[in-house]
């Protein structure tokens, strides 16, 4: 199996986007609509998608809602820990999934990438970009996305969309309700960090990215998307 992008007849996509953004839905809706026309599809998720990456997911996010309290957030890794368990679970989907959908020649959809990565260790957390960069180079090489489509939205909506109407730092000193992780329970000014870092890798690389209002109806988003998708693999 070759690693080198340019052997690989696939076409790779990936979904970013804040929380409660709209990522899944879409990568669903898209996977839908290109099978019915016969393209084939291999979605996957970050962090997740081999056995070794559901079950580092699941040791950053195991807790239940409703256990999320303060010593769990007290808990929480390291910037620098969150960097290389993103980068371990990413590897192994590379390894086990990605590359060899590639190589076969399918569109894999990717919800989530190295771009998360930047927009949460480094624009979010204040990581060093030279050091996501080492990492992101030393497990993925040079495998970039030929589309990246990333689902815009107000951070306080998307958080909403997770159920979160009591986050504290939102809202005052009330607890923690809702939420799928301890990412959700930051400030809404982490969450605007990450916003306006992903409008900004945008913005440097027009002709990669695809920005939507992930206010819209997902049917019209999955449109849009599923349009640009085909100029790139018809
Ligand atoms: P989600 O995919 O269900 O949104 O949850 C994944 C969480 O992990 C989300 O809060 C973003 C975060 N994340 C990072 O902080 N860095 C990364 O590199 C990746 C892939 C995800």
């Amino acid at each position: 199996m070759s690693t080198e992008p340019s052997e690989l007849t696939g076409t790779f996509i990936t979904i970013e986007g804040g929380e409660g953004s709209g990522k899944s839905t879409l990568s669903r809706l898209l996977q839908n609509s290109l099978n019915k026309i016969g393209h084939h599809v291999t979605l996957c998720r970050e962090p997740g998608g081999t056995i070794l990456g559901e079950q580092l997911r699941a040791a950053l996010f195991s807790q239940a809602r409703s256990e999320v309290s303060t010593e769990i957030l007290q808990a929480a890794p390291s910037p620098l820990t969150e960097l290389l368990v993103f980068s371990a679970a990413r590897a192994q989907l590379l390894k086990e999934i990605i590359l060899p959908a590639l190589g076969d020649g399918d569109t894999v959809i990717c919800d989530r990438y190295t771009d998360s990565t930047f927009a949460y260790q480094h624009y979010g957390r204040g990581l060093d970009r030279q050091v996501i960069e080492t990492a992101v180079r030393l497990t993925v090489g040079n495998l970039k996305p030929s589309l990246t489509i990333l689902l815009d939205l107000e951070p306080e909506q998307g958080l909403a969309r997770h159920g979160i109407v009591n986050q504290k730092d939102l809202f005052g000193e009330t607890s923690p309700v809702g939420g799928n992780n301890y990412l959700d329970f930051e400030s809404l000014a982490f969450h605007q960090k990450i916003r306006e870092g992903y409008l900004e890798m945008a913005s440097l690389e027009p002709d990669r990215w695809l920005v939507l209002d992930a206010g819209e109806d997902p049917d019209v988003i999955a449109r849009i998307a599923l349009d640009a998708i085909l100029q790139l693999i018809e």
